[in-house]
């Protein structure tokens, strides 16, 4: 089936079978790799990308659904300089091995449009489908707080 739709500001068409999940549109026909594959079962969050602003887990959305729609994924973030919360988990050591870390920042992004003062027990409950298996998630939410400081105080997303 046919469908066209927006990833990282720039369109796209593809022709893919009704059963082509979105998470293997992005890595296999795009090769927007930072978009990771943890358990297929919209367990782990390390899917997560935007769509229409909104996070979703890409393992478990077809292709289909997202038709004229448009997707942003960790690779649309900060494209002329780092998103405050990508800044934020570096400067607050928010990951470890990295493999959740691009699943939880777009989690985290979201949050941040939908509440810009966001408590330690918002970004909790934002990031309960998201699972770090390292880094622990005292140094996760310190960097989502920090992230919303900059960013009411004009750091630009
Ligand atoms: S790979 Fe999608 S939630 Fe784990
Ligand atoms: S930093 Fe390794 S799983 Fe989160």
């Amino acid at each position: 089936m046919k469908i066209a739709l927006t990833i990282n500001h720039t369109p796209h068409s593809f022709d893919v079978e009704p059963r082509t999940l979105l998470v293997d549109l992005l890595r296999d026909h795009c090769h927007l790799t930072g978009t990771h594959v943890g358990c297929d079962t919209s367990q782990c969050g390390c899917c997560t990308v935007l769509k229409d602003g909104v996070s979703i887990k890409a393992c478990t959305t077809l292709a289909a659904q997202v038709d004229a729609c448009h997707i942003t994924t960790i690779e649309g973030l900060g494209q002329d300089a780092l998103h405050p919360v990508q800044v934020a988990f570096a400067q607050c050591h928010a990951l470890q091995c990295g493999f959740c870390t691009p699943g939880m920042i777009m989690s985290s992004v979201d949050l941040l449009n939908k509440n810009p003062n966001p408590t330690d027990e918002d970004i909790m409950l934002a990031l309960e489908g998201n699972l770090c298996r390292c880094t622990g998630y005292v140094n996760i939410v310190a960097a989502v707080k920090a992230a919303a400081s900059q960013m009411r105080m004009g750091a630009k997303a």
